[in-house]
């Protein structure tokens, strides 16, 4: 009986372990977002190349702003397209920099409505 909730008092403690384990993982692997160092990096990296330096699109890729997709989809896109996109592995294009990218992108704000524009009405 005594050695019962000594095991369980421990099992506790390792759940606890893994619990803060995960956890400091998961904080690690969103680290926090600039949109400034964002923009040097999609600069460096050579995305402007295909997708225009304010992510507009229509050189060889599409465009990523202003709608940027969610970080989520954004991660798992780059490490692993393997479609007409390079993929950028994380020893090229590091998770800190992707995640600033992304800031960089969400950053850039929306033109005008043309319906707004009194020369094209
Ligand atoms: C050589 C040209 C090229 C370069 C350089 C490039 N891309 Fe792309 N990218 C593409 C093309 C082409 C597509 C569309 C590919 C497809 O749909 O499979 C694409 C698609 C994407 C998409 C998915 C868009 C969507 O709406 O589904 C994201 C996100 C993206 N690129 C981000 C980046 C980032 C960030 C960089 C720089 C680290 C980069 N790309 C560099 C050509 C490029």
């Amino acid at each position: 009986m005594k050695n019962n909730s000594i095991n369980s008092y421990f099992n506790k403690l390792v759940l606890i372990a893994i619990m803060a384990l995960i956890s400091s993982h998961a904080m690690a692997q969103a680290p926090q977002a600039s949109a400034d160092k964002g923009k040097q990096a999609y600069v460096k990296n050579g995305c402007w190349g295909c997708h225009g330096f304010v992510g507009q699109g229509g050189i060889a890729g599409p465009k990523l702003a202003p709608e940027t997709k969610p970080i989520e989809y954004f991660q798992a896109f780059v490490r692993y397209t393997n479609g007409p996109m390079p993929p950028y592995s994380e020893k090229i294009l590091s998770n800190q920099d992707l995640t600033d990218i992304h800031a960089y992108l969400k950053s850039i704000p929306k033109g005008p409505d043309y319906k707004t524009l009194p020369l094209l009405n």
